[in-house]
């Protein structure tokens, strides 16, 4: 199999937060990959722009840098890297201010893609829109990028759509959540809509509870004060998980196309049922042998934040009600690993006898890492002593199945950027999507804050806190294990 790089038309892309901590460690090491790929051109420009002053050289080594640090663990090819790094520009502007803009618009060409990534915080999304506009850089075929945390409630994301709503069209904004851009995510969306197989068994008559599990082994580490802001409901379930549920959950859109596929998203969030009280266990992390608790890393000896959450879910429509979803995401916790895991039910009537024992199909899709699909499968157990029946894995690494290509395939982030230049929106999140996922959450963080909850203390390198076990075991169901 031979992949597919089809270039991107040349572009000018602004990178607000240019010297930041994610364009440094994400953006322009991916860009630099999407430049040694060939899909970007060499007459695309990637402009800097933030508040600290420095040349265009001393841009370049910042850049060179991060590559370094930040890039592909292949060697880098130090004439490949010096050529993209004569692609590179950096002005310094102030969001609040007018220093720089004047100069920032005299080096956007207007006959090219343009695009503005605003890598900085929500608060400076409204002044560099406004601005962009202002200075007459963006127009109607401008796009801009914006970053989560998009709000932290329903009242501050409306506030920031309006926002940009008032000098951009909402076919122009690229709300990222890095999730969608993963390619075993979209793979979640072939595999149920390329195949025959699945969609018919694809409800409640058929599958008896999906789990979503995002475990990571990292505490919230330097992000301490945004995280103590934040929390796992917020970091997390609002958007990555969500955005797996709904991919899970839709209807088949008529079409893999941006407005399509997000309707259908947006119908699974509104019917999303509020979730009750005891069927959220929240945690945080205690300390581990070589590193502090949870507390420690946000400097609050009080916070009640949690890092781990885990929640029952269910669906108001034909075909979920009835199924429910369990949803888990921590950090530091026993392994880093994402997957989803569908649990068909029992069949109806077995034949072989009580002896036989009761047997169901499982199927399990892993994000990350080892990406790959396993479906469990009941056969005979071999040999003599009658129908004895056993689950064995049908198993499929995608790195097996796919060789080089599975390895080799974009990051999220290169993947996103390219689609903001080719101008497809399909893997972005819209507007009132965002805004039906904070009306769902809002409600769920509000009432554990009237009852005044304390997240329950769980160990490092754990499953989570024992409630979540808890919780599941009511209904007559085990969490997956976390494993690697
Ligand atoms: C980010 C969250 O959006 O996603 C982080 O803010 C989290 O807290 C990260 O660690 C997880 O992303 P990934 O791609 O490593 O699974």
């Amino acid at each position: 199999m031979v992949s597919r790089v089809i270039p991107v038309d040349p572009f000018d892309l602004v990178i607000f937060g240019g010297t930041g901590d994610l364009a440094r460690r994400k953006i322009l090491p991916g860009l630099f990959r999407r430049f040694c790929s060939g899909q970007m051109s060499s007459e695309s420009k990637i402009i800097g722009a933030a508040r600290g002053v420095h040349t265009a050289e001393e841009f370049s080594k910042i850049v060179a840098s991060a590559i370094h640090e930040f890039g592909s663990s292949d060697a880098i090819d130090e004439s490949v890297l010096a050529e993209f790094l004569t692609r590179l520009d950096y002005v310094a502007v102030d969001a609040r201010g007018d220093t720089g803009w004047t100069e920032l618009a005299g080096k956007i060409r207007k006959n090219l893609v343009n695009a503005f990534y605003f890598s900085v915080g929500p608060s400076l999304f409204g002044d560099l829109a406004e601005r962009l506009k202002r200075f007459e850089m963006a127009d109607d075929d401008s796009r801009i990028v914006v970053e989560k945390p998009f709000g932290r409630d329903l009242a501050t994301a409306k506030a920031l759509n309006a926002s940009l709503a008032k000098h951009f069209d909402e076919t122009q904004i690229y709300r990222i959540d890095h999730y969608l851009g993963k390619e075993t995510v979209q793979n979640l969306m072939a595999v149920r809509f390329g195949n025959m197989l699945f969609e018919p068994l694809w409800n409640s008559q058929y599958i008896d509870h999906i789990q979503i599990t995002v475990a990571e082994t990292v505490g919230v580490g330097g992000r301490g004060e945004y995280y103590d802001r934040s929390g796992a409901m917020r970091d997390m379930v609002q958007n990555h998980l969500m955005q797996l549920l709904c991919l899970i959950a839709m209807e088949p859109p008529a079409k893999f196309e941006p407005d399509a596929v997000r309707d259908e998203k947006l119908k699974v969030i509104r019917a999303l049922e509020p979730v009750l009280p005891h069927h959220i266990v929240r945690g945080q992390y205690g300390p581990s042998e070589d590193d502090d608790d949870f507390r420690t890393h946000v400097e609050d000896s009080s916070s009640k934040t949690e890092s781990f959450i885990a929640m029952k879910m269910a669906i108001s429509n034909w075909r979920w009600a009835g199924t429910p979803f369990y949803l888990r995401t921590g950090k530091r916790l026993k392994a880093r690993t994402s997957e989803i895991t569908v649990v068909f039910k029992d069949a109806p009537h077995s034949i072989f006898g009580a002896d036989a024992g009761r047997h169901n199909n499982e199927l399990r899709i892993r994000l990350q890492p080892n990406e790959g699909m396993t479906l469990d499968v009941t056969i005979k157990e071999p040999g003599p002593g009658g129908m004895r029946l056993v689950d064995v894995p049908l198993d499929m690494a995608f790195a097996d199945a796919l060789g080089d290509n599975a390895i080799d395939a974009p990051d999220a982030y290169e993947r996103l950027i390219m689609d903001v230049i080719r101008g497809n929106q399909t893997l972005f999140m819209r507007g009132d999507e965002v805004e039906a996922a904070w009306a769902w959450t809002d409600p769920i963080i509000e009432g554990w804050q009237a009852r005044g909850e304390i997240p329950k203390t769980y160990d490092s390198g754990s499953e989570g806190p024992t409630d979540a076990m808890a919780m599941i075991a009511r209904d007559g169901r085990i969490w997956r294990e976390i494993k690697r």
